[in-house]
C-alpha cells in the first residue's frame, strides 16, 4: 500500500508500505511524519512569509529592526560623547595659554605618568624613539611648537599608526601629555632613534 506525502493512511513499515520506485534494486518504505508535524511545518513557512518582510526587512516603521537598534546606540554614545566634552572643557592649551601649561611642574609629572602607559610602547620610555619617532630631539615631523605638539597628538597621523588621543583622552590630559613631551626636549636618551623631520627654531 502506497501511502501520500499528506500522511494519508497509516505509518507502517510492513512491507506493503515499500514505495513503487527502486534505485539499484534498493527500495524504501512511506513513513510520512504524523499530520500535526505537517501542519506545524506549513504554519513556520507561512507565519515567515509575515515576519521576515515585518521585522527584518523593515517594513513595520515602528518595529527596531537591528539597523534602527545600532541607530539608536550610535546615536547615545554621540551624546555620552558630546557630554563628557562639556564636562571636560578644553583647558588652557587649548585656548593659546600653552606656555604655561608646560612649564607646570603638576602637569609634566601627570604627562609622564599618561605618557608610560599610552606612548612608551611606540616612542620609547625615555621617549627616544621606537616605532614612533623620537620626541626628545628638535627635529619634528609635524612641527615642534607646543600647539603644534598638541595637534599631532589631539588629531594623531593615523596612516602611520598615530591614533587621533584627543578622541579617546580628556583634553586635559592632551595637555599634561603635551607639557611631558616639551620636558623631555634635549635630553639625550641611550638608544636614540636618528632625527627625523625638521629642526624647531623656536623656544618653549
Ligand atoms: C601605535 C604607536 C604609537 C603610539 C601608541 C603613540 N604614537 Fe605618537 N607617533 C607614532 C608614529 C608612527 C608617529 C609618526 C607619524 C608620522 O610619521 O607622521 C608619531 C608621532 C608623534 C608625534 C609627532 C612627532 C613629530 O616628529 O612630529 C608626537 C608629538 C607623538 N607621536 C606623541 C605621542 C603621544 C604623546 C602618545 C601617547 C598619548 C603617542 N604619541 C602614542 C606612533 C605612536
Amino acid at each position: 500500500m502506497a501511502l501520500d506525502m499528506n500522511g494519508q493512511g497509516e505509518s507502517t513499515t510492513e512491507e506493503g508500505a515499500l514505495r513503487p520506485h527502486s534505485y539499484d534494486g534498493i527500495q524504501e518504505y512511506d513513513n510520512p511524519p504524523p499530520r500535526w508535524l505537517m501542519w506545524l511545518f506549513y504554519a513556520a513557512i507561512l507565519h515567515s512569509v509575515f515576519y521576515v518582510p515585518y521585522y527584518l526587512w523593515g517594513y513595520a516603521k515602528d518595529i527596531a529592526t537591528p539597523q534602527t537598534e545600532l541607530a539608536v546606540d550610535i546615536a547615545a554614545l554621540d551624546a555620552l560623547k558630546e557630554g563628557s566634552r562639556k564636562a571636560n572643557p578644553p583647558t588652557e592649551v587649548t585656548r593659546g595659554k600653552l606656555s604655561q601649561v608646560v612649564k607646570k611642574p603638576d602637569a609634566i609629572e601627570a604627562g609622564k605618568k599618561q605618557y608610560a602607559t599610552t606612548c612608551a610602547s611606540c616612542h620609547g620610555a625615555a621617549g627616544e624613539g621606537l616605532v614612533g619617532p623620537n620626541l626628545t630631539d628638535n627635529a619634528w615631523i609635524h612641527g615642534g611648537s607646543p600647539q603644534e605638539i598638541h595637534k599631532t597628538i589631539d588629531t594623531g597621523v593615523l596612516e602611520k599608526g598615530m591614533l587621533a588621543w584627543g578622541k579617546i583622552l580628556p583634553p586635559k590630559t592632551i595637555d599634561n601629555l603635551v607639557a611631558y613631551v616639551v620636558s623631555i626636549q634635549g635630553t639625550k636618551p641611550a638608544n636614540a632613534k636618528a632625527p627625523q623631520g625638521d629642526v624647531y627654531q623656536g623656544t618653549y
